[in-house]
């Protein structure tokens, strides 16, 4: 089926240059410090990413670098934002800490009245996942099973609890992506990301998913940004291009290898302020 004439609808997208990004620890198996990253590289595709947006006619904001914050780049995990509401971050390795307290005061600052500071550990949008009514959450290796609950009763929106259970895919972004977020029913994921009992509630929620082969979830395929039409993602998922079209959506392809090496794409370079 062909969907024709899918809407784009403008954004509101919060980034980190990566000026400071580096690979000196590991907390994720994409993370090799012995491996050299080529930070003008980085820099370049990071622009690119943020100049595409700007050129589909999105808004993007951008957070002040912190030369102690190697990983701050990865923006979508400082926080989730739904109808001007902001759940801030706790982190779940000390290196990432104090990236909480830039996001949200970066929010306090900038207009946005209702920021909570959550109690349990939840990586923003890297576990969060918005659909039209609902949230997707990811648990298994970062957010705690905890954060839940508390972003449930902070938004007045069900949470969909769902168990991560490979550590390539530890955060729920690199394993499934909102394709069309006017609805609850569009999504594109890796079935072998989760556990058992979550691929059965993802079967059952979303039975005409797009399902990604493991060779496209591997080259970070699912860590896509969507407007409703344009599916930003990386250009080496080759196999998500073609079903992506299939369904009325415009796949662009973005090189963004360098900050691969940090264990993120696309998506986690973006925190969307909905
Ligand atoms: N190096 C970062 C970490 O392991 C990468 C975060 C990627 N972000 C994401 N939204 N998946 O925390």
């Amino acid at each position: 089926m062909r969907t024709s004439q899918r809407r784009a609808t403008p954004r509101r997208y919060l980034m980190c240059s990566p000026a400071h990004f580096k690979v000196t620890y590991s907390i994720n198996p994409w993370m090799d410090p012995t491996k050299p990253v080529d930070l003008p590289l980085a820099v370049a595709q990071w622009e690119d990413l943020r100049d595409r947006y700007r050129a589909l006619g999105h808004t993007v904001e951008e957070l002040t670098p912190d030369p102690a914050l190697p990983d701050m780049v990865f923006a979508a995990n400082g926080a989730v934002v739904v109808e001007g509401r902001v759940l801030g971050a706790r982190f779940a390795h000390p290196e990432r800490t104090a990236e909480a307290a830039a996001h949200a005061t970066w929010f306090r600052t900038h207009g946005y009245a209702d920021v909570y500071e959550p109690e349990h550990i939840n990586e923003g949008e890297g576990d969060f996942a918005v659909t039209a009514s609902w949230l997707l959450a990811g648990r298994g290796f970062r957010s705690s099973p905890l954060s839940h609950p508390e972003a449930q009763e902070f938004f007045g929106r069900p949470v969909i609890g769902l168990d991560l259970v490979n550590p390539r895919y530890y955060h729920l972004d690199t394993a499934l992506a909102v394709l069309d977020d006017s609805t609850d029913g569009d999504i594109m994921y890796y079935p072998g990301a989760f556990s058992t009992g979550s691929q059965a509630v993802l079967a059952r929620l979303f039975p005409d998913a797009l399902i990604a082969a493991e060779k496209d979830a591997a080259a970070f395929g699912l860590n896509a940004v969507s407007d409703g039409r344009h599916v930003l993602l990386p250009q080496e998922a080759v196999g998500l291009f073609e079903p992506l079209r299939e369904r009325g959506y415009e796949p662009i392809g973005l090189d963004l290898g360098e900050l691969l090496k940090g264990g993120g794409s696309v998506k986690c370079c973006t925190q969307e302020l909905r």
